[in-house]
């Protein structure tokens, strides 16, 4: 029962992709847009944020509401306090939602979601703006990739602007083009190894990036751009959905479909969603994506993957066998392949670990490789322990090549990397060390069908980078480890 609800809402995804109406909705099938026409209900349109000038309709409704809900106090579920709080805070007023995020668990695209959502609701009445919808940043490799100007600009008055960002970031100098690239999230084709991968590149490469606030789970969404980050990270699950050949929605897994999430309205009042709600933007929500070259191409052109991601999609044949993995027997508990003897110190030069595998590893990979076993390849880092606002990001590589000095995140060993967005270490009860999963099926495959994955050993290789061009981690940290990986494993789970 369950794999023909899958099939069809796969048949579903993969109807949209050869819809190329002019609607510029994304992904949505004939049948669901007529359905949608008919509704009086006005679909907002969120915009790339490039596109668009200080006198935007949206800048200028953006900055009014901003200052209208700073005005309010945090008590009321409105302020910009209030917004800021549900997803983290130091000081969380008594009776109120607060420090709710959801990062590293299932619920890290559905939740952000529902939270931009009424955030978004709250600014269309804060701003009297009945049309407002929020922009997105829609960061790339190949397109712009800095703070959009309007939001480093310190004039007075200018509420985008907050000095509690990176120096070289408000400057205006470009992150670099790995940390930007969601192509490694949206090859992935089960929709936990996509959330995964996602969760860790871009989404927290960019936070860190920022820098200052946004760089801890207290303190993001009080910076304006917050907003517009996630809202670039929707996106980015709109397009993955689009993309079809396996790509759906967990919409048969039911906790992530009916586990209630509170937040407060435009009204201030509370009020409840669940993932079933949230599933289809246009007709659920009312909001669909503009393309980011300000709309000119239709979404499903063939050319956006190209324009995202300097990143190989995957062939045909692995998507598949990544989509057949949902339909195999369940491994009954996670396998560990192999694991770190000891936690791994990440400084500002590369550290590679072999990892041997087991007699037992090897068995479970090699039932796996057959297609005989369920589960997917993890690499899995539990207990990243950051102190303070580290200005390094570390890729993750598997099986490099030893001859390889400086890998280009393009190939294909690149995993990803680490997600050192958490909570600050300011916050002596929260700061509770945080975990991170990287998916390696993907990568697994590709390199079983080069011939280049041996299963004795997995070899692990962390690459430091500077954040922003030119940033150097050596001069950065000055020889201080900052992060420390308490156990590196790879498992099937
Ligand atoms: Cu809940 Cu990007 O943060």
């Amino acid at each position: 029962m369950e794999d023909m609800d899958r099939r069809d809402f796969m048949a579903a995804a993969l109807g949209g992709v050869t819809f190329l109406g002019a609607s510029g909705l994304l992904g949505r099938n004939p049948a669901i847009a007529a359905i949608l026409s008919e509704a009086a209900t006005q679909v907002y349109t969120r915009r790339n944020v490039y596109c668009l000038t200080a006198a935007s309709p949206e800048i200028v409704a953006y900055k009014t509401a901003i200052q209208a809900m700073q005005a309010l106090p945090d008590t009321n579920g409105v302020s910009w306090m209030a917004q800021a709080n549900i997803h983290g805070t130091f000081t969380p007023p008594p009776g109120m939602i607060t420090a709710a995020c959801q990062h590293n668990t299932m619920f890290f695209l559905s939740w952000h979601r529902m939270y931009v959502y009424f955030f978004e609701r709250i600014v269309r009445k804060m701003s009297g703006d009945p049309n407002f919808a929020l922009p997105y940043w829609g960061y790339s490799p190949t397109g712009s990739h800095d703070l959009p100007q309007i939001f480093r600009t310190p004039t007075t008055g200018n509420p985008l602007y907050t000095p509690n960002r990176s120096a070289s970031i408000n400057a205006g100098t470009p992150i670099i083009p790995a940390l930007v690239d969601a192509g490694t999230a949206l090859s992935q084709v089960p929709f936990f190894d996509f959330t995964n991968s996602l969760n860790g590149l871009p989404h927290g490469q960019v936070h860190m990036a920022v820098g200052g606030g946004m760089a801890n789970f207290q303190q993001a969404a009080q910076d304006p751009i917050f907003w517009l980050h996630h809202c670039n990270i929707d996106r980015l699950w709109e397009l993955w959905l689009g993309r079809g050949a396996g790509r759906v929605n967990p919409i048969t897994d039911l906790i992530w479909r009916t586990t209630p999430f509170q937040f407060y309205d435009e009204n201030g009042g509370t009020v409840m969603l669940t993932g079933e709600k949230i599933v289809d933007t246009a007709c659920q929500l009312h909001y669909q994506y503009e393309s980011d070259d300000c709309g000119k191409v239709i979404v499903f052109d063939p050319r956006w993957w190209e324009r995202l991601s300097h990143i190989r999609i995957p062939s045909a044949a692995i998507a598949a066998k990544l989509d057949s993995l949902g339909a195999r027997p369940p491994l009954p508990a996670p396998q560990s392949l192999t694991q770190a003897q000891q936690p791994i110190q990440l400084g500002a030069k590369p550290v590679q670990v072999a990892l041997p595998v087991s007699d037992e590893g090897k068995r479970i990979l090699a039932t796996w490789s057959r297609g005989e076993s369920g589960g997917h390849i993890n690499l899995v880092l539990d207990d990243i322990q950051v102190q303070g606002t580290p200005r390094v990001a570390y890729e993750v590589y598997i099986n490099l090549p030893t001859d390889v000095r400086n890998p280009e995140y393009t190939g294909p060993n690149f995993v990803g990397a680490v997600n050192l967005f958490g909570p600050s270490s300011r916050d002596m009860h929260a700061a509770k060390p945080e975990s991170q999963i990287i998916p390696l099926s993907l990568v697994y495959l590709r390199l079983r069908e080069a011939e280049r994955w041996s299963d004795d050993t997995v070899r692990v290789t962390f690459v430091p980078r500077g954040l922003t061009e030119g940033e150097d981690p050596a001069r950065t940290l000055r020889g201080a480890t900052q992060v420390i990986i308490g156990r590196v494993s790879v498992q099937i789970q």
